[in-house]
């Protein structure tokens, strides 16, 4: 299959689940793709794709921090020429820290910000940055991970079987 020949992406939390297994299939496609994590983990993954005959360049950073978002664009142009697509896809979705976020009464402030920096700002800032150059190469796609949770949101854990009657009350 080559639906994305000559194609060029940026994706983010690209050490993770969906991540890796979504730069496997752009690769796939004839895509070739910056992998961004916060994990060192990222570059055995690209030489592991690599390794595979997939053309990848991996890149440590943080997508809440502006430098390293604008970064991560430079990256994709300076090794590949363009930047056909974005997927914002990085997020804190760990049991240790989804359980701190209980309700508004309970959450704190820090781990409120954290999750909105690496959630959402990090969405801003990484269009903030493709979007000129995409812009000048005719045009992309900017895709962002989102959750069924932001559909109907919930009231924090323990997470009881959406069936239950124990199921709290939502905020
Ligand atoms: N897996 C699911 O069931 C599910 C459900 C709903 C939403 N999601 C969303 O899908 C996305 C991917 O989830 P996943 O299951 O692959 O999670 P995952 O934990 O396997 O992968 C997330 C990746 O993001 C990276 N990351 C975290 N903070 C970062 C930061 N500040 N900068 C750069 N990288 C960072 C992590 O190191 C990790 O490699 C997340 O946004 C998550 O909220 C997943």
């Amino acid at each position: 299959m080559d639906r994305l020949r000559e194609k060029v992406a940026v994706v983010t939390g690209a050490a993770g689940s969906l991540g890796l297994e979504g730069v496997r299939a752009m690769a796939a496609e004839g895509a070739r793709v910056v992998m961004m994590d916060l994990s060192p983990a990222v570059t055995d993954r690209a030489k592991e794709l690599a390794g595979d005959g997939f053309d990848v360049t991996p890149y440590v950073g943080d997508v809440s921090v502006e430098s390293d978002m604008a970064a991560v664009v430079r990256t994709a142009t300076a090794t590949y020429g363009r930047l056909d697509v974005l997927w914002n896809n990085a997020g804190m979705i760990g049991a240790d820290w989804i359980n701190q976020d209980t309700d508004v009464v309970g959450v704190s402030r820090d781990h409120l910000m954290r999750t909105l920096e690496v959630n959402l700002v990090s969405v801003f800032l990484g269009s903030k940055y493709a979007i000129p150059v995409m812009a000048g190469g005719g045009g992309g796609s900017i895709i962002n991970t989102s959750s069924v949770e932001a559909a109907g949101g919930g009231a924090g854990p323990p997470r009881p079987d959406r069936n239950s009657e124990q199921r709290p009350a939502r905020w």
